[in-house]
């Protein structure tokens, strides 16, 4: 790009830079811009284009995306003005957790970078434009945006601010974009006497409001994800103030444009608006919905709607944590462990494409893995999950699509983060080193407050999952035509299979570790020797039911849970799971009135009180990773080869559930599965692409290759189904 990087002299956050021109005929015009910070252009004073929070969040020493409009027709023989209203969104709003510090930031000034091209002419960002402040007073990601159109508003000294330009790259996902608006629910005056707006959903977006004629004054905004006691709960989001504020006279739209909240409440002051002037507006990446679960049963349907709103709120720009409080960041164990379920829900590629870019450019040197990418924190080390991500990630993006370039692009990256875990091991076994372990498991004895880690051993956690990493990084050895390296991985995989038996199985054969997650994991990565396996998982089935059904296991335990009874001929026990109400457990967050997932299986207890916690969000969305699994097992979509080139079909009847089937539209064609209760008898049926090998499994039956390509089987209905 010809155009130089233009901010301002003075401090403000948010300014607007400006150029008139003149051009003799309008031709095909096509503008660039980028922006150190976020930004909007206008030509004529119209909005170009409808994408939000551009450029987006990358590692911005590394990648810095530019977007590209055609805006031949914003044009007029004549004058013309170009503007852009800039801020410092991800790049220098201040991010980060620890209210001790001052909060992080890429670089001082917001600045913004642009071209215009008409024709052969090039109309581009420099010091020969003007500046003013903005009716954006100030805006930030965490704290919100302040709005004033009474104010005077002054002129600003353009300046040059440097920046090497070898990082811009053309967008590479999906925009960001308002994708919807949802009514008011319901106007509430709290116990307290505060007017509370109720959306009935938990988003991530901004409010839109309307005043009339004759306001005159200052309405401000504030969001929440929940109430407590009927009282606006401020709690939530920790040091970000989340705050909108707008000074105006007259009738006027407004909506903040440089942040976002996650919230289903919304407290006003200053003005009394009626439900037919304020709008929520959700805000996130505008990616394509590829899969969809309908079922009978009311409780489950809103359990999957809940972690498809989970992921939506989630997945603006990069795949965060939460929307709402001081974090917002990619943790990378979060996007790890629901990964599964979003590749179905929507196409995640490019998305991904883009992420992952920014892990390998944010991993050290020497391997070890940027806990949130990108990386804000310069916080980089081996916790299994999240650390593993570098080679997990890309291996459920083949598998779920079957495009190599996830394995191979990845590949180096994943050879050094071994050589990082390798340096925390002894004798082949993870002994040293910061993990997360079982994060956030309720199988813990809570003598202090600290009850995140789980009780699961996290050294036999990170053995196994590296053990893990060594096979995906054989399999994009021998993608990369790295055959030595890949026959070395799968030795160093033989000999830790090794030392994790010899460590954790006595030498009469039981199993030394008695959680739930270490006995699935144990199971479904096969670790116990096979000879032990059947006895393994009956303890693991009676464990499950010692503890009434309920799901005590952290985000590493409860990916696996369900498919690992399942594929050990424990199904019974998956349906009391998905099915048990009480705490902690799916459905009894749904009973709570949730509408995403929460973070804590606790985060409300049941007398209706908050975990006493500040880390208790209600839009995290790790425990949705069951969805992966009614995919695959209950409505029983499943590859058997990476990219859906051979497909299992096995519906599997849960006792409860009368009706549930999947809707996937995979990289090979839609697919559909799942069954019905008719009369008595189950009915399954599918839909499976023209031209592709399909088996169908039905419960307690042999495999059988699908001929037709739409069928229905229907099944007595068995008292141990
Ligand atoms: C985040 C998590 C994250 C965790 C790791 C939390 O504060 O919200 O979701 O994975 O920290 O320690």
């Amino acid at each position: 790009m010809k155009g130089k990087f233009i901010g301002v002299k003075q401090n403000n956050d948010t300014f607007r830079v400006e150029k008139s021109f003149y051009i003799e005929n309008v031709q095909k015009t096509v503008l660039r811009a980028t922006a150190l910070g976020l930004y909007v252009a206008e030509i004529n004073g119209k909005r170009v284009g409808d994408y939000r929070m551009t450029p987006g969040w990358t590692s911005y020493f590394t990648t810095l995306q530019y977007q590209e409009y055609d805006v031949t027709d914003y044009l007029q023989v004549g004058d013309n003005i170009i503007s852009f209203t800039v801020s410092g969104g991800w790049y220098c709003s201040g991010l980060g957790f620890n209210s001790a510090a001052p909060r992080l930031k890429y670089g001082e000034k917001a600045a913004v970078c642009a071209d215009l091209i008409i024709g052969e002419k090039i109309i581009f960002t420099d010091t020969d434009w003007t500046a003013q402040e903005s009716f954006i007073r100030s805006s930030g990601i965490y704290d919100g945006e302040t709005q004033d159109f009474i104010s005077p508003i002054e002129s600003l000294d353009v300046v040059e601010i440097e920046w090497n330009k070898s990082v811009l790259v053309k967008q590479i996902c999906e925009h960001v974009k308002d994708i919807e608006r949802l009514s008011v629910q319901q106007i509430i005056v709290t116990p307290k006497g505060e007017r509370v707006y109720d959306f009935g959903q938990n988003i991530t977006g901004v409010v839109e409001i309307e005043t009339d004629e004759d306001f005159d004054g200052t309405i401000v905004l504030q969001f929440s994800e929940v109430l407590m006691n009927g009282n606006f709960f401020d709690k939530g989001t920790r040091s970000a103030k989340s705050t909108d504020t707008f000074t105006v006279k007259g009738a006027k739209k407004l909506c903040p444009e440089f942040t976002f909240h996650g919230f289903r409440y919304m407290k006003m002051v200053g003005a009394e608006l009626p439900a037919d002037k304020v709008f929520a507006v959700v805000r996130h990446t505008d990616l394509k919905r590829t899969g969809r679960i309908y079922t009978s049963n009311k409780l489950v349907q809103k359990l999957m709607d809940n972690i498809v709103w989970g992921q939506r709120d989630n997945y603006l720009d990069i795949p965060s944590d939460c929307p709402q409080r001081d974090e917002r960041m990619g943790w990378t164990g979060d996007a790890n462990v629901f990964l599964g379920t979003a590749a179905f829900n929507y196409d995640v590629r490019k998305f991904f494409k883009k992420w992952l870019r920014d892990l390998r450019a944010d991993q050290a040197e020497t391997g070890e893995v940027s806990q949130v990418v990108p990386d804000i924190l310069d916080w980089k080390n081996t916790a299994t999950i999240w650390g593993d991500s570098v080679a997990m990630i890309p291996w459920t993006l083949y598998e779920i699509y079957g495009d190599k370039s996830f394995l191979t692009e990845n590949y180096e990256a994943m050879k050094k983060y071994l050589v990082a875990v390798e340096k925390t091991m002894k004798n082949g076994i993870v002994v040293e080193g910061q993990q997360y372990g079982d994060w956030l498991a309720l199988d813990n004895e809570h003598y202090s407050d600290d009850g995140c880690h789980g009780r699961t051993d996290s050294y036999y956690i990170a053995t196994l999952f590296y053990a893990e990493c060594l096979k995906i990084t054989s399999c994009a050895a021998e993608f990369s035509g790295e055959k030595q390296y890949a026959k070395k991985c799968r030795k160093k995989y033989d000999y830790t299979l090794k030392r994790l038996r010899e460590e954790y199985f006595t030498i009469g054969g039981r199993f030394a570790l008695d959680t739930i997650t270490a006995q699935v994991l144990a199971l479904h990565f096969g670790i116990v020797p096979e000879k032990d396996r059947k006895e393994l998982a009956q303890r693991l089935n009676e464990n499950v039911i010692a503890h009434g059904y309920r799901t005590v296991t952290g985000i590493i335990g409860t990916k696996y849970l369900l498919f690992t009874l399942a594929d050990n001929g424990y199904f019974d026990t998956v349906g009391k799971i998905i099915l048990n109400e009480q705490c902690p457990g799916w459905l009894y967050e749904v009973k709570m009135g949730a509408t995403t997932m929460w973070e804590r299986w606790d985060s409300i207890l049941p007398d209706g009180t908050p975990k006493a916690d500040g880390m208790n969000s209600f839009n995290h969305y790790f425990f949705g990773s069951v969805m992966e699994f009614i995919y695959r097992r209950v409505c029983g979509i499943d590859f058997v080869s990476a990219g859906f080139e051979k497909i299992k079909i096995s519906p599997s009847y849960v006792s409860g559930i009368d009706e549930i089937y999947a809707e996937f539209d995979s990289v090979v064609g839609k697919i559909v599965s799942g069954y019905r209760v008719v009369n008595g008898k189950i009915e399954y049926f599918a839909t499976v692409p023209e031209g592709i090998a399909a088996t169908l499994v039905l419960p307690n039956e042999d495999e059988r290759e699908i001929k037709d390509r739409t069928f229905t089987c229907i099944r007595e209905i068995k008292t141990s189904d």
